[in-house]
């Protein structure tokens, strides 16, 4: 592994926080070696960044780097895409396809969201990655594939595995080396480096003068518990990069809804506690619901009405599947 190439590429990864930094060893090792990698972490918090950087620094780096995700793969279609398949295979197959896993052949396959992939295609993918074998659809004969597959999440596999939506084999054989990327919100000090990082690439960008926050701007920004993690603060920081260049922002020039203050700062709202308790997440649902019918389902309008960013009120919709 050419050191130079190392630096290059971890790089990258903006932060001198411990927990960034011990991360960052853990996956240098790794790389270096040819075992499957899975990496967890929050939406936002660099999942992808890092496994470009491991397939930078990797033996394959010359080679093929083919991203899959999961997600995104049509139901029916999935094992097609994935392994390939014959001309005349199924309806509509007019040609034949060579598939993600042969088109990442010498290289690495990033399958990003990896717990979104339906469970018999978990137990094909298992039987690839024991034998090494392709077999497309429509075809009766094998090919060998070689390929380092760097897995991703944002979900807890761990409990997908416990409540049986994921192959608990398959997770063992990716979790090899897990690699978990921190929150932001726990890894704060890294905040003002990745600042100053997304404004100068976005003064770059713009061709335009630096902005710089004042302290108690940075501040709001630290203490901020970022639900989208370093993708919102990147957004945040390109917001006020193209709304006031050359500036320096103040507190209150931060976009609304960042102007977290820390909780005993916080006026209270009045809102009493029933002595019999409440549903906490019932009421969470219940107010987004009601911001968005207010917003006529404008989510920016619905989540400026919570107080949220555009972000955290995308995060929570997700978390509650609204
Ligand atoms: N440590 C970092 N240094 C610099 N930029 C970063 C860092 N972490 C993340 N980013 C940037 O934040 C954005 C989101 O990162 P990335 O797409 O890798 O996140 P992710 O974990 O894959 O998110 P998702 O789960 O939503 O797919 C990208 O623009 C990425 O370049
Ligand atoms: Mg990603």
């Amino acid at each position: 592994m050419a050191e130079s190439g190392t630096n290059k590429s971890f790089e990258s990864l903006v932060g001198h926080s411990p927990s960034l930094e011990a991360l960052v060893r853990t996956a240098q090792i790794a790389a270096a070696t040819d075992v499957h990698i899975l990496i967890e972490g929050e939406t936002g918090t660099g999942k992808e960044l890092m496994a470009h950087a491991i397939h930078a620094v990797s033996t394959r780096s010359d080679r093929p780097f083919v991203t899959v995700n999961s997600a995104a793969l049509p139901h029916e279609l999935v094992e097609s895409l994935l392994f390939g398949h014959e001309k005349g295979a199924f309806t509509g197959a007019h040609e034949s396809k060579e598939g993600y896993v042969r088109r990442a052949h010498t290289g690495t396959l990033f399958l990003d969201e990896i717990g979104e992939l339906p469970l018999a295609i978990q137990a094909k993918l298992l039987r690839f990655i024991e034998y090494g074998e392709v077999h497309p659809l429509g075809s009766t004969a094998k090919e060998n594939v070689d390929i380092r597959i760097i897995a991703a999440t944002n979900r807890n596999l761990i409990d997908m595995v416990d409540s049986g939506e994921f192959r608990r084999d398959l997770f063992y054989r990716l979790n090899v080396v897990p690699l978990h990327i921190p929150p932001l919100r726990e890894r704060n000090r890294d905040i003002p480096e990745l600042v100053m990082h997304f404004l100068q690439l976005a003064a770059q960008r713009n061709t335009s003068d630096p902005v710089k926050f004042s302290h108690k701007a940075l501040e709001a920004l630290r203490r901020y518990p970022w639900p989208g993690n370093v993708r919102e603060l990147r957004n945040v920081c390109e917001h006020v990069a193209a709304l006031m260049p050359g500036q320096t922002v103040c507190v209150d020039r931060l976009p609304l809804e960042l102007h977290v203050k820390s909780p005993n700062q916080r006026s209270s709202t009045g809102f009493e506690l029933p002595t019999g308790g409440i549903d906490m997440e019932l009421l969470e649902i219940d107010l987004i619901k009601q911001a968005l019918a207010q917003a006529a389902g404008n989510k920016s309008e619905a989540a400026r009405l919570l107080g949220l960013t555009r972000d955290a009120f995308m995060y929570r919709l997700k978390k509650f599947g609204l």
